[in-house]
């Protein structure tokens, strides 16, 4: 998609002598600290350069026209009307946005019309709806001029709006990297502290990539919930033992040493993995920064399997995908990626290799789960920012 492609595609929606202002903003994809960002871990996403893209007009009176060029259809609102509607389907991101804004005391003056075209595939968990957010934060900080806003407020405002208005209790990952990402670097981010730096994702002769289960199995939401008040179960029971504030920080060993304050089995499985996936995360990056590609690889790994035995996030088709790709030589790592319950694994295959991954894993994982996989070789982009 073009600047001047949703140009022409706002005109013919809204009107010829529309002017609109261009925006994007990226998905991303977790390379390893998976379910640590709401339990005080790291995590280390990086920014794609597919996304959700952005076309907006002011108007003169409290009108809000939403059109998607995925779901096409013109929705209409008021800014006197930013309530959770069932029926309003997407349109819910933008509109919880607009309250977060709201709610923080951005008053928002007036209408608008707003066209949206996003190229992340469907449910596939690279994050199209915090892409969404950031993208609506930042149209509404440029248009109105909320100069004081970073793109990390952004980034917060788009998690805020998530959690309130959109009933989805995730971490702040994937709006920061949405808004954050920098070119071929990813973000170590420390989410106790939202401390963080850009790391070099230089991975020599290999390349990532994302391969789509095309599975999201119902109930996602609530699962991660679930798993989100497992989390707090086991802090509260640790926290009889142990002072901490979070899960993060803990390391392995104490982890070990104190675990059985954690009474219930699930709860405790839950923990481990969030102790050790930070632990993990942290290593890893050290890993990538030193050129040892293979240890980095080999905790991307041991993430899945933490994340299918201790988590449970993962699920059959992403396990299987794993499984395919750990057998195939110069995959260097590769595991679930996202909220889980569905969706991608990302690898780290040799550029040698990719055929061979993607002509031996697509034909038996067709075979075994009648889904066709996808795999986009993917490059790392930029976070949000204006186009025109
Ligand atoms: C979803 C959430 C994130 C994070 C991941 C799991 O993508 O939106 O905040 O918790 O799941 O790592």
């Amino acid at each position: 998609m073009t600047a001047e492609k949703m140009h022409q595609l706002f005109q013919l929606t809204f009107g010829a002598d529309k002017k609109p202002e261009i925006y994007f903003a990226p998905g991303r994809v977790n390379l390893i600290g998976e379910h640590t960002d709401y339990n005080g871990g790291h995590v280390f996403p990086c920014a794609l350069t597919i996304g959700t893209y952005g076309a907006i007009t002011t108007r003169d009176d409290r009108v809000i026209r939403f059109y998607s060029a995925n779901f096409p259809g013109i929705v209409e609102t008021s800014l006197d009307d930013l309530t959770p509607d069932k029926e309003a389907g997407w349109t819910n991101y933008p509109k919880g946005v607009m309250w977060a804004f709201e709610k923080r005391g951005y008053n928002i003056p007036c209408g608008m019309d707003i066209l949206i075209y996003g190229d992340i595939p469907n449910g596939s968990g690279l994050s199209s709806s915090a892409s969404l957010e950031v993208l609506t934060g930042l149209m509404l900080k440029d248009t109105f001029g909320f100069e004081d806003l970073t793109m990390q407020d952004l980034a917060l405002i788009g998690q805020y709006s998530e959690n309130n208005f959109n009933g989805m209790n995730c971490g702040i990952m994937d709006q920061f990297a949405s808004a954050m990402g920098k070119q071929d670097n990813a973000i170590f981010l420390d989410t106790a502290t939202l401390n963080y730096t850009y790391a070099p994702v230089k991975l020599s002769d290999a390349r990532i990539v994302i391969t789509n289960s095309k599975v999201k199995h119902s109930l996602v939401s609530s699962a991660y919930n679930d798993r989100r008040r497992e989390c707090e179960e086991a802090l509260k029971m640790l926290q009889t033992v142990v002072d901490i504030q979070t899960l993060g920080d803990l390391n392995e060993e104490q982890f070990e040493k104190y675990k059985d304050a954690i009474t219930d089995p699930i709860c405790q499985k839950r923990a481990k993995h969030a102790v050790y996936e930070n632990q993990r995360t942290i290593r890893a990056v050290e890993a990538l920064n030193a050129g040892n590609l293979e240890e980095f690889g080999r905790l991307i790994n041991a993430s899945h399997v933490s994340l299918r035995d201790d988590y449970e996030t993962s699920c059959e088709e992403t396990d299987l995908l794993a499984s395919l790709a750990w057998e195939i030589p110069g995959v260097l790592g590769s595991r679930i990626t996202g909220g889980g319950f569905g969706g991608c694994t990302v690898s780290i295959v040799k550029n040698d290799a990719i055929d061979t991954f993607t002509e031996k894993i697509g034909p038996a994982y067709e075979k075994a789960t009648g889904h066709k996989a996808e795999f986009y070789i993917v490059d790392i982009g930029d976070g949000a920012h204006k186009l025109s």
